[in-house]
């Protein structure tokens, strides 16, 4: 398999000390046989040693490090061993960049910073697009952990300290993942994330009491039911002592949950929470329930309001080891949205932001998509909820009663393919998301300049090329996708390429309201108010056409064809113009790319060029079906009078 940004050695060090001994420091030894070349264990009379310390460093939180650079000795002090060895792959990381430093100090901003693995037991990955599974197979786990290992390390080496193995939605055989029947098998899986310091979860069926536990009934406050659950918590840990906890979908698309009993998502929650708290276990909730079964017809339900209106009423309300994982925009995983209105609204009750790795709406990984642009756009928002400021990754953990139990989580995105995640330059979707999670400063230039001087051996202008292609490839996605923020223009159930009525009169509240005057949905004061769900300010911000910005107009409002956008076009010619555009931009990321022929390695090269040809199709299809539908549509011609199909 592709060792991806840890295929390099570094060349110069003579000899490593670690005092301590534990599983993370006996795994730092055979990191650094791995990634330094020639580096002898418990050796310090050469010339570049590197020297681990544990100190109680008041300049340090839990899982933070220091390097200090002095004399050729490299110390890597940290608070806790796992630090030692985030220190270790920033000094590896260091050497490959050839970054010049004398100290650094690095704690992490987000507690949490986890993947959650829609991973089936048949081998089949919810909305995979790099292969199988490289947990299981044939409904069972495959024997061969191989892989698992060398994941753990990528995981690592990026900061990541928690993982759910397998999918939200909990089908069958998977709802006895917490049997006696897998636990042999979850107990070595562990075992090789606990190396890595990687705490690891299981998504589990709510209905698990009628399901495996043989009850009539999975009604949270059920003395039954509650029974089953102890023991069956009681037993994980039994087997697995450090088991993080569950990852929990509820009355969420079919999924069963406490509605079902009349009882409420802090009844469901809380119930795990008490029994899972006695053994340090979380329960993480997922917020995103809303209602799936919708009539077209209804224009007073609007989905994008549903985790709000669900959940805002309880805050402060769940027990201090649930966590609310919150997607990072209110419908899902669109190429564009505003960032969900409970950052900042929440202030009483733990949760994380749920992102998504694998490219579902956004390409399948045949389209490039780095996505450092989106995270960064949702971390940095100010919600103003305290006044100017208010920034939602700063909410994340000040909002969170126990600020320990916030951060991160992202849908993964590997699969057995060779590369791992299909299109080789989409690994760097999940070096970004761990380097970003660690730090959320970092900007979409720096992730992305690391990434190709780790993953490649590029001269600068090659580098600098496909940097650019990189920073600019969610704008390029976003021009010629779904115009100006609207969503859900993609084929129904697989969601790859455009369908613009697709959805459009089905049940998942995913709709655009297109006409012949018109689109956009009215989500203004006077529409469904969802607006409102923001803080004052922004809320005004948004619901005046004067401010909404205009790649979110068409979230927020419906306007006629020939409204005057902020940049001045009217809203037909910019849909027009951004399409034709978008199409230009990928043609000319296939010029570029085929320059890099005789410098990467011919398997990448030719991965990524297969890859960028289905893009310039499918954004060709995209441009087409946009701008003939508007058309006809509006009856308005391109100002340009470029080719549109009738
Ligand atoms: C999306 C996705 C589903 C997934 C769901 C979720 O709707 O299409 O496959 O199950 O999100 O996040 O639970």
């Amino acid at each position: 398999m592709d060792k991806c940004w840890l295929e390099k050695k570094v060349k110069g060090f003579d000899g490593f000390v670690i005092d301590q001994v534990d599983d993370i420091t006996k795994q730092i030894s055979r990191e650094i046989k791995l990634l330094f070349d020639n580096c002898k264990e418990n050796y310090s009379n050469g010339k570049r040693i590197i020297k681990f310390k544990i100190q109680n460093d008041t300049d340090l939180i839990k899982d933070g490090f220091k390097i200090i650079n002095k004399n050729e000795i490299i110390e890597i002090i940290g608070k806790n061993t796992m630090g030692l060895l985030y220190g270790l792959y920033t000094l590896y990381r260091r050497e490959i960049l050839k970054n010049k430093y004398e100290e650094i100090i690095s704690n992490p901003d987000q507690s949490i910073r986890m993947i959650n693995h829609w991973d089936n037991m048949d081998g089949t990955i919810e909305r995979g697009y790099a292969g199988e599974s490289i947990f299981f197979k044939d409904n069972s786990f495959r024997r061969d952990f191989t892989l698992v290992e060398e994941y753990a390390r990528l995981l690592a080496s990026v900061g990541i300290n928690a993982l759910s193995i397998n999918n939200v939605n909990v089908h069958k055989i998977e709802t006895e993942l917490i049997t006696e029947k897998f636990l042999p098998e979850l107990v070595i899986l562990n075992q090789i994330f606990n190396r890595f310091g990687i705490k690891m979860f299981l998504s589990i069926n709510f209905a698990s009491p009628k399901r495996v536990g043989n009850l009539d009934t999975s009604d949270p406050l059920d003395e039954n039911v509650i029974h089953f659950w102890k023991e069956t918590i009681d037993r994980l840990y039994r087997y697995i002592p450090n088991f993080g906890g569950f990852v929990v979908k509820a009355d969420s698309e079919g999924e069963p949950g406490p509605f079902t009993y009349n009882r409420s998502h802090v009844d469901g929650a809380n119930m795990f929470g008490r029994l899972l708290e006695e053994h340090g276990g979380l329960c993480i909730w997922r917020c995103f329930v809303y209602n799936s079964t919708q009539d077209w017809r209804d224009r007073s339900t609007d989905r994008a309001r549903a985790a709000y209106d669900h959940f805002m009423p309880y805050d402060g309300k769940f027990n201090n080891n649930v966590i609310l994982q919150i997607k990072l925009g209110p419908l899902d995983f669109q190429v564009k949205e505003p960032v969900s209105p409970l950052f900042g609204a929440l202030k009483k009750t733990n949760h994380i932001i749920e992102f998504q790795l694998t490219q579902e709406y956004t390409g399948q990984q045949k389209a490039i998509y780095y996505q450092v642009p989106v995270w960064k756009e949702a971390l940095d928002f100010d919600t103003q909820h305290n006044g100017v400021g208010s920034f939602v990754k700063d909410m994340i953990k000040e909002n969170s009663p126990v600020s320990e139990h916030s951060g991160i989580c992202a849908v993964g995105v590997v699969g057995t393919d060779n590369n791992w995640t299909g299109h080789k330059l989409m690994q760097i979707n999940l070096y970004a998301y761990g380097r970003l999670a660690w730090n959320n400063c970092l900007t979409t230039e720096e992730i992305s300049k690391e990434w190709v001087k780790l993953t490649f051996n590029l001269t600068d202008d090659y580098s600098e090329i496909l940097e650019e292609i990189l920073n600019t490839s969610r704008e390029t996605y976003q021009l010629y996708n779904a115009p100006n923020g609207v969503g859900f223009m993609c084929r129904p159930n697989h969601h790859y390429g455009p369908d613009i009525d697709g959805y459009e009169y089905d049940r998942w509240g995913t709709y655009h309201f297109a006409d012949r005057d018109g689109v956009g949905v009215d989500r203004s004061k006077t529409g469904t108010g969802y607006v409102e769900q923001y803080s004052d300010e922004i809320c005004d911000y948004y619901n005046s056409l004067e401010t909404c910005p205009d790649d979110l107009l068409l979230w927020f409002h419906h306007v006629p064809y020939t409204h005057v956008l902020q940049n001045g076009k009217t809203l037909i010619q910019d849909i027009y113009d951004n399409h034709f555009e978008g199409v230009e931009r990928v043609k000319k990321y296939i010029e570029q790319w085929k320059n890099f022929k005789e410098v990467v390695d011919h398997v990448d090269f030719e991965n990524i060029l297969d890859r960028l040809n289905e893009q310039y199709r499918l954004s060709i299809e995209w441009r087409d079906q946009i701008n003939t539908y508007f058309y006809r549509k509006s009856g308005i011609k391109d100002e340009n009078g470029r080719k549109i199909y009738l």
